[in-house]
């Protein structure tokens, strides 16, 4: 059987990543074909749990403890969840995924990105997404988007140079990986940025 196609949405508080990924699993169901949309953290039994710990705002966490709850949510995902829908051929949008972690413990917490890249590695091999849709937009615009609706976990309530570092972080990790990135201006018409986005995943169905 032709296995599916991983495909990940990434970007700061507010960028749309949410309401994007809904839209294009929902056009490429229009199509007839096989998709399944999840999200980071949580999106498991076991991830329910961890996601609690990681976004309460109440709980003091040493960053590397942080860094390991993402991946033990990852690994339970992946092995779960992601892996077995791609080995049955069906496309899987997920809202972010290990670059999230690259963008947020490391260069917004500060943790090494050598470290991170090689708990990636260990623990999920050369396991990585197809194609990762980059909403890009500047931090204040995100933030107060954010605001607007009311959001405040411990992501939320850190300060706009965290948030900035995050999104460059992100600026980064594309560059140095162009042919899995796309990156989309988040600050256009939501409608436009959903066609952009389902031209490029065509391309990529078309050529897989
Ligand atoms: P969520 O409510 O899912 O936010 P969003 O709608 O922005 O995706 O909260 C997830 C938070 O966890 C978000 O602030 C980013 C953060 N995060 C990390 O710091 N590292 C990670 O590896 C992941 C997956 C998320």
């Amino acid at each position: 059987m032709k296995k599916g196609i991983f495909i990940t949405f990434e970007g700061i508080e507010g960028s749309g990543k949410t309401t994007q990924a809904k839209l294009l699993a929902e056009r490429l169901k229009e199509q007839g074909l096989d998709v399944i949309k999840t999200f980071e953290p949580g999106d498991t039994q076991a991830g329910k749990k961890i996601r609690e710990i990681l976004l309460s705002p109440s709980i003091n966490m040493n960053p590397l403890t942080e860094l390991l709850l993402y991946f033990s949510d990852r690994v339970q995902h992946v092995e779960e969840k992601i892996k077995p829908a791609i080995n049955q051929g069906i496309i899987v949008i997920c809202d972010r995924f290990t670059d999230s972690t690259i963008a947020y413990q490391g260069y917004g917490r500060g943790l090494s990105v050598e470290l991170i890249e090689e708990f990636n590695n260990i623990l999920l091999g050369n396991f990585k997404p197809d194609l990762t849709i980059l909403l890009d937009l500047p931090a204040e615009i995100g933030l107060s988007r954010n605001q607007r609706i009311n959001k405040r976990d411990r992501f939320e309530m850190e300060d706009i140079d965290f948030h900035n570092k995050v999104r460059d972080g992100y600026l980064q990790i594309a560059k140095s990986d162009p042919e899995r990135f796309f990156i989309v201006d988040a600050t256009e018409d939501a409608s436009e940025i959903s066609q952009k986005i389902f031209d490029i995943v065509q391309t990529k169905i078309n050529t897989k």
